[in-house]
């Protein structure tokens, strides 16, 4: 019985077919990404600039790439797999809040033209198999009061809302590091078990 919630093993970087025919290669951010993220924050929309980071800032803030350690602070990408020298779709990443705590941060940023294509979904499943296989059991998400269809996406995986702050909401969900720990009582919540389902059966990639 145990067996069943045992995470699994961090996933690899492997390969994802999205709905719409592309296909997304995922792999762990590296500190040699520094200049792909450089372009991609450039890319960016001001709209999904002022989303993800509640302001304007003209420079990404790449500092965390150093502090990538696969286990507090972990960060997945997802290249087209037909252009793996281009920009990231997009990227993920959580940093644990404090050392010894099982809470960690999350955030989830996609480029537009990426948008809405699965995704972000996509990158956050790897998010929480990755977590739990650290002793991560809880994510928070900082997301903004105008940005009502992602919270609803988030309430719909089971996240309750902490508290907001200057237009800044709050919330908690646990980590599911397993497909079948992810509750399907939603639309968005049979989907994400559906991803997790998925990159629990995809073939790793040689690194
Ligand atoms: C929010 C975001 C990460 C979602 O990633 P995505 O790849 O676009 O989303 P997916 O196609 O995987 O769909 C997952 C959910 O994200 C939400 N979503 C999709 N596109 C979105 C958009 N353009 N804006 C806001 N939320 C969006 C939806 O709720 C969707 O679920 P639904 O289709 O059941 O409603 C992405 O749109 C983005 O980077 N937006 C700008 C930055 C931001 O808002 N970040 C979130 C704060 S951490």
């Amino acid at each position: 019985m145990l067996g069943l919630f045992r995470p699994v093993a961090s996933p690899a970087a492997c390969e994802f077919g999205l709905a719409d025919g592309s296909c997304a290669l995922l792999r762990r951010l590296r500190a040699d990404d520094a200049e792909r993220l450089r372009t991609g924050y450039i890319l960016l929309s001001e709209e999904s600039r002022r989303l993800r980071f509640f302001d304007q800032a003209s420079e990404p803030r790449l500092g965390f790439l150093d502090q990538l350690d696969a286990k507090d602070h972990v960060a997945w990408g997802a290249l087209d797999a037909m252009a793996p020298d281009g920009v990231f779709m997009g990227i993920a990443r959580y940093v644990r809040s404090a050392p010894e705590t099982d809470a960690a941060e999350v955030a989830i940023t996609v480029l537009d033209p990426w948008q809405s294509r699965g995704v972000g979904i996509l990158l956050h499943a790897c998010l929480h198999r990755c977590a739990a296989s650290n002793q991560v059991c809880r994510f928070l998400y900082d997301v903004s009061e105008d940005n009502p269809r992602f919270l609803r996406h988030l309430r719909e995986l089971g996240a309750v809302r902490c508290k907001t702050e200057s237009h800044v909401v709050r919330l908690e969900m646990p980590v599911y590091g397993r497909a079948c720990r992810v509750p399907r009582s939603t639309a968005a919540g049979r989907r994400f078990y559906a991803v997790m389902r998925a990159l629990e059966r995809a073939k790793p990639l040689a690194a």
